[in-house]
């Protein structure tokens, strides 16, 4: 299980986070489509790690299940945390100044999706999309 750390705190280390996430796809043998699913989904979350969580880490690990692979990523960061979960998976919900779609558009393009969240201690996401 290949384990890679990439830290967030500035814009250019989401494009770290897509690049290892495709990277990793690529290692598992997912297909463009499938590549570029979970590429968006860790983009979305990267980005709302640093906007709304002040910054973090993403930890992201080739998975395997049986004859199944997949690619498994967390979000950290100790950020405000989420309050209500349920209000901020709804569709159009931001604190922000952006459509609110992220999270979301997130947990439908993986195969599982949690949500870890404490106010005022952070906010942990785990994402994993299989082959
Ligand atoms: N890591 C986080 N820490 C704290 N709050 C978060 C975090 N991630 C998401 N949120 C909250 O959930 C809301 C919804 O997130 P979502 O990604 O769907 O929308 P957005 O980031 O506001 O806009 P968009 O992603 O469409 O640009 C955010 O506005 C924010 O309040
Ligand atoms: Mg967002």
């Amino acid at each position: 299980m290949a384990r890679n750390t990439v830290p967030i705190h500035a814009g250019e280390d989401v494009v770290r986070v897509r690049q290892e996430t495709r990277r990793c796809a690529i290692e598992a043998g997912f297909g463009l489509v499938d590549q570029t699913k979970i590429v968006t989904a860790a983009s979305e979350l990267a980005r709302n790690t640093l906007d709304h969580g002040g910054g973090g880490q993403a930890i992201i690990d080739i998975v395997q299940n049986g004859a199944k692979r997949g690619v498994r990523i967390v979000f950290e960061d100790n950020g405000p945390g989420i309050p209500d979960i349920a209000l901020a998976l709804k569709d159009g919900y931001t604190t922000g100044k952006g459509m609110g779609l992220g999270l979301g558009g997130a947990r439908r393009l993986c195969s599982e999706f949690a949500i870890e969240s404490l106010p005022g201690k952070g906010t942990r996401i785990i994402i994993t999309r299989w082959k």
